[in-house]
């Protein structure tokens, strides 16, 4: 089929990829010139593993504009929608997007809309700018980090539309889901369910980790382990293994937006979407509960060896990050923050400083070490080596991830979201009896 991609962000350009390798026919419209130009030198833009290679044999062509257009079957959008004013998306670049393609589409194309837009967006662009056009709602549920295995092979493919639309969807998907090898089920629905589909399921998964994390905090009040604790509830399948890890936050690209966006759709809608609001306020909560943890542990003018700045391990973003905001509340207070991450290569923001080269240099002479992103390697540091550079001897895992064993071996005071070293569960004891 001929597909043309508008968008080469994470969405876009793992979508093209994947249909250019499938055996489609792709051309990737891209407005940004710096992007487009490192796209057609064959440069990864996004730092996502497996990216680099498929680019440098991909057949897909990359653009400042379609001039052929007209030929396309399936048109995928993939532009962002930013949050706006009151959490709302910015549709913005998806309305340009959809007006400039109305005239040199031809009629009868299938526009895809993969970017996460509030319910009715399509139905508005099918009796609006796209009314020639058959306009289906297609979200992504791809991860940073495994933007094209997600994309290979996706958990389930949700589209809604029209119903002539249907068969060009399910042409479209049928090389990339025989490729997958295992049933990828393609759910066919209305455009107004796709749209909310995507929300719920974002929405879903940011609840469950603010869920964890007040969990994670009762623990620590009632003197628990929140790792035995949810370890015990993975195996459930009906609550399921993932996104359970309590930390201080959920951040990134994606869930602050897709929450608020939700939460200001149903507000439009005059309802009260309390359990939504719950958890973002929650969310909000646990980074400011945890940056009085580290400020409680070190002094006013101390120094912070930061580990991570990036929103999740396996990413180099710092939008939304838990992270990156831990270190600029800190530096705000006055406390020196030398951080230190595996991806992130220079300091997204002024308060920071320059980035240390190591966690050992981060950490250097710290009142306390901060675990604030994921990373396995932060997991298998030498703490020992650690505690011989640091000036204070505690250290805060903001990301559950430390063994507080070792952290206690190696002469650190632990303290963690949810996780007890040995002696707290001592002290609770005590403080109980009392
Ligand atoms: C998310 C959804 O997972 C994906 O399906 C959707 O398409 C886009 O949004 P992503 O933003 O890449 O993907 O990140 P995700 O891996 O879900 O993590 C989001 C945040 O939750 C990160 O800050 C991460 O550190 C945090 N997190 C995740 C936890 O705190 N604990 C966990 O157990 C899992």
């Amino acid at each position: 089929m001929r597909v043309t991609v508008i968008g080469a962000g994470y969405v876009g350009l793992a979508s093209a990829l994947a249909a250019a390798d499938v055996g489609h026919d792709v051309v990737v419209v891209e407005r940004d010139p710096d992007r487009l130009a490192r796209l057609r030198r064959r440069e990864d833009p996004l730092g996502e593993p497996g990216v680099a290679a498929l680019l440098r044999r991909t057949r897909a062509r990359f653009e400042a504009s379609d001039a052929e257009l007209d030929r396309a079957d399936v048109i995928l959008v993939a532009v962002g929608t930013p949050m706006g004013v009151d959490g709302r998306a910015d549709l913005s670049q998806i309305d340009e997007a959809c007006r400039s393609l109305a005239h040199e589409a031809r009629p009868g194309a299938v526009v895809a809309i993969r970017s996460t837009v509030p319910v009715g967006t399509c139905d508005r662009l099918q009796t609006g700018a796209l009314r020639r056009q058959r306009v289906v709602s297609n979200p992504e549920f791809l991860r940073e980090g495994h933007a094209l295995e997600d994309t290979f092979a996706p958990t389930r493919i949700i589209a809604g539309g029209p119903p002539a639309a249907r068969v060009a969807i399910e042409r479209f998907y049928a090389p990339l889901r025989a490729r997958a090898g295992r049933g990828v089920p393609l759910l066919w629905m209305s455009s107004r369910s796709a749209e909310l589909a995507k929300y719920a399921a974002n929405g879903f998964l940011a609840t469950k980790l603010s869920f964890v994390n007040e969990i994670a905090n009762l623990a620590d009040v009632v003197g628990a382990d929140a790792r035995a604790v949810l370890g015990s509830m993975a195996l459930d399948p009906r609550i399921g293994a993932g996104h359970l890890r309590p930390g201080l936050g959920w951040g990134g690209s994606c869930f602050p937006k897709d929450t608020r966006a939700l939460a200001a759709l149903a507000a439009g809608e005059g309802y009260d979407f309390v359990v939504l609001k719950a958890a973002i306020e929650q969310n909000a909560r646990q980074l400011e509960e945890f940056a009085r943890i580290v400020e409680r542990e070190t002094p006013a003018d101390g120094t912070i060896g930061l580990l991570g700045l990036a929103f999740k391990a396996g990413s180099a973003d710092t939008r939304e990050s838990p992270a990156l905001a831990l270190a600029r509340i800190l530096a705000n207070g006055g406390r020196r923050v030398q951080a230190y991450d595996p991806a992130v290569r220079d300091a997204p923001d002024a308060a920071i400083g320059q980035l240390a080269a190591d966690a050992v240099a981060a950490c250097r002479d710290a009142d306390a070490v901060v675990v604030a992103t994921e990373w396995p390697e932060f997991a298998a540091l030498d703490l020992a080596a650690l505690r011989r550079v640091t000036r204070g001897d505690v250290l805060v895992d903001g990301r559950a991830i430390i063994d507080p064993a070792r952290a206690v071996a190696a002469g650190f005071r632990y303290r963690g979201v949810g996780v007890q070293a040995d002696g707290d569960l001592a002290r609770f004891a005590l403080r109980a009896a009392s």
